[in-house]
């Protein structure tokens, strides 16, 4: 850990899944002092119990954020999962308006690949405005611009292997799927040690298809898979015969047609710049997921 940056270490969403594991990286590498800022601080008794300071925020509620961030420090905001478009980007300006009252000296924040006007990504604009408003602030920043999680193949990879094909909308395009895990090691490394403002690209080592997926899954489950691509009314049909709304259906057939037009394509160094470490590969990771794909150990 760098010497001349100091803490306080804020993580924002410190109950979730990404953010409970930023934080057990912030403590393995001796981060000190750490903030952790949740709506549900009663959840992180245990962590308070290890020394982090524990106190409640909600993006939702501005009144709760002076207190979150009193002090000022290093933040680390961690992308709330408001599907809705526009209210995401209504909660990360609340906390943003927060910050840079407290006098915040840097900010982290987990963003989305390629969030462009044209994206195809129903909330797309969320993640385009919310960097936007970071920028305007004048704070310095590091921007962490988080491909789709290998953790979501998890859900669509035991379906394929009970349907015996991988059915998706994502046509020949590729994604830079990156473990959540990768994703947390990133944001504590940016939140230790991001100087100025910098865009990083954090992706698997390599962008990968759906025919290649379906091969790992063929590997995984001891039996022939292939990639089925279907039109995304299909794929959205599916998912609401699976139980789905229409509007949840929506917004993750949205994650395949962005691949399928080159959106999600990226892959870059960026997780081991940041970390010294490289990024696990989606085969890696799947074989390391077998019992969770297939329910055998
Ligand atoms: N790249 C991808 O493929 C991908 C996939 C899923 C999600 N994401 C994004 O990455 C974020 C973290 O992922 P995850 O896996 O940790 O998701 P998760 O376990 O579902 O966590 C949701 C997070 O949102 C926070 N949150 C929700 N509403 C909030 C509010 N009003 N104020 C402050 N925080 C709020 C939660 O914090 P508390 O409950 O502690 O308050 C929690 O950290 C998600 O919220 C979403 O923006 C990315």
């Amino acid at each position: 850990m760098s010497n001349t940056i100091k803490g306080p270490f804020i993580v924002t969403g410190a109950s979730g899944q990404l953010g409970s594991q930023v934080i057990e990286n912030l403590l393995a590498q001796g981060a000190a002092p750490l903030v952790a800022i949740t709506r549900t601080p009663e959840k992180l008794a245990a962590l308070q119990a290890r020394g982090i300071d524990v106190r409640a925020g909600d993006f939702n509620d501005p009144a709760t954020l002076g207190a979150a961030f009193a002090g000022g420090g290093r933040l680390l905001i961690i992308s709330t999962d408001d599907l809705e478009p526009g209210k995401r980007l209504a909660a990360h300006r609340n906390a943003i308006a927060a910050a840079q009252e407290a006098g915040v000296s840097h900010i982290a924040y987990t963003s989305l690949t390629n969030p462009d006007e044209s994206s195809p990504i129903t909330f797309a604009a969320d993640h385009r405005e919310t960097e936007a408003l970071i920028k305007q602030t004048g704070i310095p920043h590091t921007i962490l611009r988080n491909c789709l999680y290998a953790d979501l193949l998890l859900m669509s990879g035991p379906q394929a292997i009970g349907a015996g094909a991988l059915y998706a909308a994502a046509g020949e395009g590729k994604a830079g799927y990156v473990t959540r895990a990768d994703c947390a090691r990133a944001a504590a490394a940016a939140l230790l040690t991001g100087t100025g403002s910098t865009v990083r690209d954090i992706t698997g080592p390599a962008a990968v298809g759906h025919a290649d997926i379906a091969a790992i899954l063929s590997e995984v489950a001891g039996k022939e898979l292939p990639y089925v691509p279907i039109t995304r009314d299909a794929l959205v049909e599916a998912m609401v015969k699976n139980g789905l709304t229409e509007f949840v259906a929506d917004v993750f057939s949205s994650f395949d047609v962005a691949i399928a037009k080159g959106y999600m394509d990226v892959a870059s160094d960026d997780v081991e710049a940041l970390t010294g470490q490289k990024a696990q590969s989606v085969r890696d990771f799947l074989l390391a997921s077998k019992s969770a794909l297939t329910g055998q150990a």
